[in-house]
């Protein structure tokens, strides 16, 4: 029920908002006073000052209902551009983005830029910029894509985000030696949409299963388990009987740039026959480490560069704790393909963890001490479903506040059962020790600390990327004072 009562309100705000452009101007009770808005001259004062190459990058994109194949399965489902994952965008750091949404869906919805530092007012966190798009309406984003790196665009409103609606929008870093010969992207999902359910009803489901058996946190043994058990995981929209094929020549360099665009799944990625050499992850480079597998969690991103070897091998992507794949294939010679079902040795191999990754010196945040700590404690649990920060459920009048110019220390403490992807808008922080990020997986019990630079003055959501947990209250807002 608190999303309707959310919808109501913000529908409310629309009409305080309506009736300020006509001269009345009611404050909103809801939104403390001394904030930097969205609409604060500070916001386009520091776009102004983002390096641009002046190019424009322009994009149409339809946010509609489609029928779409998953490789045997077909589902109705939301999607943008009746394609599924959604047409990648790549242009250059620095370039403008200008995109045109149209949505021809029931509801309204909007599109966060996951991963970019950019104009708050264009950040689509329907929360907080209140642009969302009508049934029927359209909206132009124009924003400096100042952030290079492997990141993706999603709605920002409900569970939308669990059904087809992302795509990968990949800036490229001209100062990057790239030293590769193929450039791949691989976005994997936990799919649930049109199967004779959709994500409205799962959220249901869990909400119902209030004051019933809890501890479904860590199914499966693992400490990364999820409480959604979906029919299919995916790599770029293909079930494993009828994955994706990338073709390339034995020996060549493939850069794979793999995104977790699930929703309540975490995926244990490797390469049957190669290795994996992280890059970089959340578009930052690391020094580059090599690992037989990797875990990406919901939000994340990671980039690898692997050596093709000679026949058809295939990349897999376990749902962790679930017993699933997803699967695509890596063909450069002769050979059958593997079982859809094939589980490489590497997945048991040595994988790779936050500890031995370090942000390459050109990221790396200089040391400084902060002006600010906040403390986010991850609260709530499955038997309750009432996940929350801090112990309160996400509420638009409350803040996390900082001023522009600090430096500001995250102490992040799961004080729960179950694991949490903890994301940014609009920045990334240092961990301690550690790479740069938007997104953490925070382990049951576990504290992690991390640094970050208060320097994209707006209101910037801060949540949990499992989009069940952030759609029932484990969210909150880093709000800039003025
Ligand atoms: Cu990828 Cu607030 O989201
Ligand atoms: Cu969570």
């Amino acid at each position: 029920m608190r999303y309707l009562d959310r919808r109501a309100f913000l529908r409310a705000g629309l009409a305080v908002a309506g009736a300020g452009l006509l001269g009345e101007c009611a404050p909103n009770p809801e939104i403390p006073a001394g904030l930097v808005l969205p609409t604060d001259p500070r916001v386009a004062a520091v776009e102004a000052g983002r390096h641009a190459t002046g190019v424009v990058s322009s994009h149409r994109i339809s946010a509609e209902v489609a029928e779409v194949d998953l490789g045997g399965p077909r589902v109705t489902t939301w999607t943008y551009g009746g394609v599924l994952p959604g047409a990648e965008i790549r242009v250059r750091a620095g370039d403008t983005v200008q995109a045109d949404v149209s949505s021809r869906l029931p509801v309204d919805t909007t599109v966060h830029w996951h991963g970019l530092a950019i104009r708050n007012d264009m950040d689509g966190a329907h929360a907080i910029t209140r642009n969302a798009i009508s049934p029927g309406g359209v909206f132009q984003y124009r924003f400096i894509a100042a952030t290079p790196g492997t990141h993706w665009f999603h709605p920002h409103v409900g569970t939308q985000l669990d059904r087809g609606l992302y795509a990968p929008l990949i800036v490229e870093d001209p100062g990057e030696p790239g030293d590769y010969d193929q450039d791949w992207t691989v976005v994997l999902d936990d799919w649930v949409d049109g199967t004779g359910t959709d994500p409205e009803a799962v959220l249901a489901r869990l909400r119902a299963r209030r004051g019933g058996m809890g501890g479904m946190g860590g199914m499966g043994g693992s400490s990364l388990g999820g409480a959604v058990a979906y029919p299919y995981y995916l790599i770029n929209g293909r079930v494993p009987a009828a994955p994706v094929t990338f073709t390339g020549r034995p020996g060549q360099r493939a850069r794979i740039r793999l995104i977790n665009a699930g929703s309540d799944t975490a995926f244990r990625v490797a390469l049957g026959g190669g290795r994996l050499r992280i890059t970089h992850t959340d578009g930052m480079p690391v020094r580059p480490v090599d690992a037989d597998a990797l875990v990406i969690g919901m939000g994340e991103r990671y980039d690898v560069l692997t050596t093709l070897g000679d026949g058809v091998f295939p990349l897999v992507a376990l749902a962790e704790g679930k017993d699933a794949i997803a699967l695509a294939l890596i063909r450069t010679g002769g050979g059958s393909p593997p079982p859809s079902s094939v589980r490489p040795g590497e997945l048991a191999g040595d994988v790779a963890g936050y500890r031995d990754l370090v942000a390459a010196e050109a990221v790396r945040l200089p040391a400084r001490t902060p002006d600010i700590e906040q403390v986010i404690d991850l609260t709530g649990g499955m038997m309750n479903y009432d996940w929350g920060i801090n112990g309160q459920a996400f509420d638009p009048a409350r803040r996390l506040g900082v001023h522009e110019g600090q430096r500001v220390r995250l102490t992040f403490r799961n004080r729960t059962m179950t694991w949490h992807p903890m994301h940014l808008h609009g920045h990334t922080f240092q961990l301690d020790a550690g790479p740069r990020k938007d997104t953490v997986i925070v382990l049951p019990g576990q504290t992690i600390g991390c640094d970050l630079n208060a320097d994209n003055p707006g209101q910037w959501m801060l949540h949990c990327h499992n989009t069940y947990h952030a759609e029932t209250g484990m969210a909150t807002i880093l709000g800039y004072r003025t």
